[in-house]
């Protein structure tokens, strides 16, 4: 059993209740590499901004749980160096099992995510609730979530139909007692968000998607007041990247994301946390696309993981900066 405490990581408690009150949201950063781990450290100090590590059960699968958990603690001390030691939570992203969240609490997680959102209401809660009693035993904090986050298969009327319910809220969060809650308001995961049939498209040929249902993030606002929220598929699949990957012989196709504005009002709001992968994952093929197609006899990883490591820094102190408000609130 390693408890988060001697890793010098936090729980999400305290961030929340600052981020809701100064109208602003923590960055919630998805990490499986060293690259990944350090642009995401450097952001955050360059910008003093407190940072919430995601790890994904692909994560766990691809980097193995001690081998994380180390390099969380590094973060720290890495932090620390750079100058500025900024508050870091080590999250479970989408935990699927009461097993899965009770593994990462006993190997120095601070924050687990469990994700039962696709089954029943009263199964929602019932492993929401099981989860929350080990981990609040343990100090560690707990999102959960309700409503279905559309899947790109999904047709835009049975997206609907997977919005959060705001009549549901309160006697979710009381008979579970849950930290924070994950909703769907027309975000979702990965670069493909919306069909194209759903968006309209600019003079450029640009997709622009469906605004997100603000209406429901404020009935549920009022439903519960304070209350820290959480967006997840929250990219915004930044154009530069796309033309970037397509440019160097990527194939994407309708790639679309959610616009800034939007985030950034979320952000003002009761949502104080805000998932974002995707936007990682396209800045760093981008530009590793570009280095090999510009030296193609480069064959030192260091000399195109270093450029993307740098791509990402530079996006990531963008949204901190412009998108999320996080930055000077370490
Ligand atoms: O919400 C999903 C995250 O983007 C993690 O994705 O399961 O491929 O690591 P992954
Ligand atoms: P994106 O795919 O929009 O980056 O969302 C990531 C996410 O929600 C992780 O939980
Ligand atoms: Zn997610």
């Amino acid at each position: 059993m390693t408890s988060y405490k001697e890793l010098g990581l936090v729980n999400t408690r305290d961030m929340f209740a600052k981020a809701v009150k100064g109208g602003y949201a923590i960055p919630a950063y998805n990490f499986n590499n060293m690259e990944q781990l350090q642009a995401i450290i450097q952001a955050c100090v360059a910008t003093k901004s407190p940072v919430i590590l995601q790890v994904s059960k692909g994560a766990r699968d691809y980097a193995n749980i001690n081998l994380l958990r180390n390099m969380a603690r590094g973060a720290g001390e890495y932090a620390a160096e750079l100058g500025c030691a900024i508050p870091i939570v080590l999250h479970l992203d989408h935990g699927d099992s009461f097993e899965t969240c009770k593994d990462c609490i006993d190997n120095g997680f601070s924050s687990v995510m469990i994700d039962g959102s696709h089954f029943s209401f009263e199964e929602n809660i019932a492993l929401t609730k099981k989860v929350v009693e080990y981990a609040h035993a343990h100090d560690v904090t707990v999102e959960g979530e309700l409503g279905v986050l559309a899947g790109i298969e999904d047709e835009v009327s049975s997206a609907v139909s997977h919005y959060t319910k705001p009549e549901e809220v309160v006697e979710f969060v009381s008979r579970t007692g849950v930290d924070s809650l994950a909703i769907s308001i027309g975000t979702s995961h990965g670069a493909n968000k919306f069909e194209p049939s759903q968006c309209t498209r600019n003079a450029d040929g640009v997709l622009i998607p469906p605004p997100l249902r603000f209406d429901i993030l404020e009935e549920i606002e009022k439903q519960l007041p304070g209350f820290p929220i959480v967006l997840h598929g929250s990219s915004s699949v930044p154009m530069e990247y796309v033309n970037m990957i397509l440019a160097y012989g990527g194939t994407l196709k309708d790639s679309v994301g959610i616009p800034e504005e939007q985030l950034r009002k979320a952000a003002k709001s009761a949502v104080c946390k805000i998932n974002i992968d995707s936007d990682g994952r396209l800045a760093m093929t981008a530009m590793i696309r570009k280095v090999l197609a510009d030296k193609p006899g480069e064959f030192d990883p260091r000399k195109y993981l270093g450029p993307a490591r740098d791509e990402l820094k530079k996006m990531y102190m963008h949204k901190n900066i412009n998108v999320l408000g996080s930055a000077n609130n370490a």
